[in-house]
């Protein structure tokens, strides 16, 4: 029997309640499995600012450091919150950015996937949704506008002005191109990759890269699209894609748009995964309009653990079971409210990790 240690990174919110709904899954794995894991809390985002003076606490990164893989709940407080943490110590730049940078995890893969029988969730007509949707979007995390140089001031004529560097190496646009085209390699073997080269020499350096990695993959059919003509596609044809590649800031927008053609943020677990160490993080905000409320989705923190299983463990088998587990929770008519429609009976944060674990149980 093998042992890995798991950080859970409470964060902010809706945070803390459904990490305890990922805890219970990972114990449900444990029973299905030769793996024991050992879960090991550690403060993350605003709350912990609050409590400690900084939002990635030193405590929490030796934890951190320590883990075979981390598991973050969502961050982030409220305007009127937020505003009463010095700037730098904001959980997305005080906590979240630093935590992508301190493990260089620069690949991210944010599913939108919705299978035939759940496409009543979407807002897409059922005849664009056809059999369900399964795009993969890889979203380089660790460089451009983000983590670029930024500077503002006023100009001699009292003209306020800011800077910010869109910065990218060759390097870094190497490893995440290899990582999207053996994506691709397991699946339709058509990689979509998405840029504005008519306007941006990052995206001229982008595509150069692309071509260059592109010979080592030569059964992959790479596709090009410009980034808004790729947001209109997304509600007008997504089934054409597969595997899609971008930079930071266009994947931050266009994987939001992938939760939106789901129908709900709720159904959008991630894995930001680097070479040394990974993290695995549900892809929308700490909600704190319904902290403590119960009511909450907690399918993108399960689904984040089954990103955990299949990518840091290699345990697919485990993996799919928790998928399935989770999509039988809709098809028996249950869903959270953020989702449910007639006919569906409502369940809170709780029954809905209590079902997945019946199910998987059973399996
Ligand atoms: C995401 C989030 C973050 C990002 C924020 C919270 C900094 O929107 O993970 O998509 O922009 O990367
Ligand atoms: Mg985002």
């Amino acid at each position: 029997m093998s042992v890995k240690k798991i950080a859970l990174l409470q964060g902010d919110g809706i945070g803390p309640e459904v990490m305890v709904e990922a805890v219970k899954a990972i114990k449900a794995i444990e029973k299905i499995s030769d793996m024991k894991f050992e879960c090991i809390n550690a403060k993350f985002g605003a709350s912990a600012y609050f409590e400690c003076g900084a939002s990635f606490p030193e405590e929490t990164k030796a934890i951190c450091d320590e883990a075979d893989a981390i598991i973050k709940a969502p961050i982030g407080l409220n305007k009127e919150d937020s505003e009463k943490i010095p700037v730098e110590e904001r959980p997305e730049r005080g906590a979240l950015l630093p935590l992508r940078r301190r493990y260089d995890t620069y690949a991210n893969f944010r599913p939108i996937k919705l299978p035939k029988a759940l496409a009543d969730f979407s807002p897409l007509k059922p005849e664009i949704i056809g059999e369900g949707l399964d795009i993969m979007m890889i979203r380089e995390l660790v460089g451009g506008l983000y983590f670029g140089k930024k500077d503002r001031g006023v100009n001699a004529d009292g003209n306020r002005y800011v800077h910010e560097q869109l910065e990218y190496t060759e390097n870094q646009i190497k490893r995440i191109m290899h990582v999207a085209f053996k994506e691709s390699m397991g699946r339709t073997k058509v990689l979509t990759n998405i840029h504005k080269s008519n306007v941006l020499m990052s995206s001229v350096l982008w595509n150069e890269v692309l071509e260059e990695v592109a010979k080592d993959y030569p059964e992959v059919e790479v596709k090009h699209v410009i980034v808004d003509a790729a947001a209109t596609a997304l509600c007008l044809n997504p089934r054409q894609f597969d595997v899609m590649v971008m930079e930071n800031m266009f994947g931050d927008i266009l994987s939001d748009q992938g939760g939106g053609i789901l129908g709900s943020l709720g159904l959008m677990p991630s894995a930001c995964v680097g070479d040394e160490k990974s993290y695995y993080e549900p892809s929308h905000g700490s909600a704190p309009d319904i902290a403590g409320k119960g009511i909450a989705n907690p399918y993108s923190t399960i689904g984040s653990v089954a990103l955990m299983l299949e990518k840091s463990f290699d345990m697919k088998k485990e993996a799919d079971i928790l998928w399935s587990a989770m999509q039988k929770v809709f098809t028996d008519g249950f869903s959270t409210c953020d989702l449910t429609r007639p006919g569906m009976k409502n369940i809170g944060t709780s029954e809905f990790s209590d079902k997945v674990i019946e199910n998987i149980l059973a399996s």
